[in-house]
């Protein structure tokens, strides 16, 4: 679907040609697009700000259809953020009934400080490639289809190293679209077995290792947790184990994703208001799947292996119930004072089982963990715990440059006392609201032993109500590119 070309510009027969366009500055040297992006500045209507975007038939001179200009605000202030939602919304403009094509002009001028060319290519290439992508066909007739083709315009000269670079975001965005895909299935079309039939589908092709664990297997391996969330459901809960293993690799890097297919909150039932989008609830796993197929596609040196514990958090009479004590994987065992906290309940195990069976040089966990999470830090930000100060650096920085962003938030030791339990090791809950998200993770600090490990609540930006500049409404695949850069590093 994407290409490189670097035609002429009158040489170039398309639907759809896009140019980018900042207030202040003309961002082309190649004098045919530098003329067009210039004349721009006497139409009046277009100031090109941030987010404008103007569409004009049949311009002379071009054989295109239609040249869409596109907005990027003032030069100084231009951000790779900026060049990724200006791509998205201006494929998102060429859409229609049809499956059409587009060819997106890469500047090619200095850009400002801070953003090298092959970032700005990234970034447009990027946005432009998650835009172009769409809800799984439930309708029977769409009334927009994403484009068959996008043509990337660059110079002569530069068409190697762009190449590379294609290829590479090619595969990434490719990620965050079977992330999204996966959480925009209905429940009743992805139980722990289909989703995980689904996975493996995907991931063995690439190169991906896959074992599934079914009831019985959990059973022997006396994960106790994740069996007692599955217990009320008809569907039995699964854990899936991914494994990218390089030959060469001189280190292991666990990932461990939250997949709840569907969180009715058990016998503490959700409300009316609270249960309707609970499919997404798995959108920690499916980032982490997605991430590891990336990996076997990108070549990643590293050992990566991804752990899914799979589990339907449903109410009837063989529901797990509050009060009840299970025993984890780990030994520890746990009061229930709340079966809706079942998150952190099967990555109780997962975590255990990562840190047990292949003692990796770091866990990092992705989960649609807590409401409260999305109450500090609204919808589009992720909670990032982690005491490792290196790797939280890292996936700091790597949030920003992906605008897949995190925020630190503290683990204090004291808390620890808001989990005890009179008769078990610890309890599931807290005895309030208050400090929810950090409630969850100081519980989920009890089963990585001293393994270095990020927990990521992704329960805000893990979906989308209103589509966003390259993400329609519903799941937004967070996580897959900040888990690729991650992987890289
Ligand atoms: N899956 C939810 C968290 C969630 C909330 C995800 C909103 C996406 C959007 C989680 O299992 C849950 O129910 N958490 C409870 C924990 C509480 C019972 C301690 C919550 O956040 O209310
Ligand atoms: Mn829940
Ligand atoms: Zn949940």
């Amino acid at each position: 679907m994407l290409q490189l070309t670097s035609q002429p510009l009158t040489r170039i027969k398309a639907e759809n040609l896009i140019v980018p366009v900042c207030e202040d500055r003309n961002l082309f040297q190649t004098p045919a697009i530098k003329k067009l992006a210039a004349s721009v500045k006497t139409i009046k209507t277009f100031a090109a700000q941030a987010g404008d975007c103007l569409s004009h038939y049949r311009p002379e001179g071009l054989n295109v259809e239609r040249l869409i200009l596109i907005g990027l605000g003032a030069y100084g202030d231009l951000t790779r953020e900026k060049l990724r939602q200006a791509a998205g919304k201006s494929i998102r403009r060429a859409w229609h009934a049809q499956p059409g094509n587009a060819v997106l002009a890469v500047p090619d001028a200095p850009l400002p400080e801070g953003i090298s060319r092959e970032q700005a290519f990234e970034a447009l290439t990027e946005g432009a490639c998650l835009a172009n992508h769409t809800l799984a066909a439930f309708k029977s007739k769409p009334k927009h289809v994403p484009l068959k083709t996008i043509r990337l315009l660059v110079a002569d000269p530069d068409v190697r190293p762009y190449r590379v670079l294609l290829t590479r975001i090619k595969k990434i965005c490719r990620g965050t679209a079977m992330a999204r895909d996966w959480v925009n299935l209905p429940a009743n079309e992805k139980s722990p077995r289909d989703l995980a039939a689904m996975i493996i589908r995907a991931a063995e092709p690439a190169g991906v290792a896959t074992t599934l664990m079914d009831t019985r297997q959990l059973r022997r391996h006396k994960m106790g947790a994740l069996l007692a969330v599955g217990e009320g459901s008809r569907q039995p809960p699964q854990m899936l184990i991914l494994d990218h293993h390089p030959s060469r690799a001189r280190e292991t890097l666990a990932l461990v994703g939250k997949g709840v297919t569907f969180d009715a909150g058990g016998l503490n039932l959700k409300p009316t208001g609270a249960i309707e989008m609970m499919k997404i609830d798995m959108a920690g796993a499916a980032a982490v799947a997605a991430a590891v197929i990336a990996a076997a596609a990108l070549g990643i040196k590293k050992r990566i292996v991804g752990i899914l514990p799979m589990v339907e958090n449903m109410v009837s009479g063989s529901s797990f119930r509050p009060g009840d004590i299970v025993r984890s994987y780990s030994g520890q065992t746990i009061e229930i004072g709340n079966t809706d906290a079942e998150g952190r309940l099967i990555l109780a195990d997962a975590l255990a089982f990562a840190v047990k069976r292949y003692r990796p040089r770091a866990i990092i966990d992705l989960a649609t963990l807590t409401g409260a999470c999305v109450v500090a830090l609204g919808d589009r930000i992720a909670g990032l715990f982690c005491e490792d100060e290196g790797l939280r650096e890292k996936i700091l920085q790597i949030g920003r440059d992906t605008h897949e962003r995190c925020w630190p938030m503290p683990m204090p030791e004291d808390y620890q006392d808001l989990i005890k339990s009179d008769l078990a090791d610890m309890r599931n809950i807290g005895p309030g609201r208050w400090g929810g998200a950090i409630v969850a993770a100081l519980f989920l600090s009890r089963f990585v032993e001293d393994t270095p490990w990020a927990h990521i609540d992704i329960a805000g930006p893990a979906h989308t109500k209103k589509a966003q500049a390259y993400s329609e409404a519903g799941g937004t695949g967070f996580g897959v590119r900040l888990l690729c850069q991650l992987m890289e590093a």
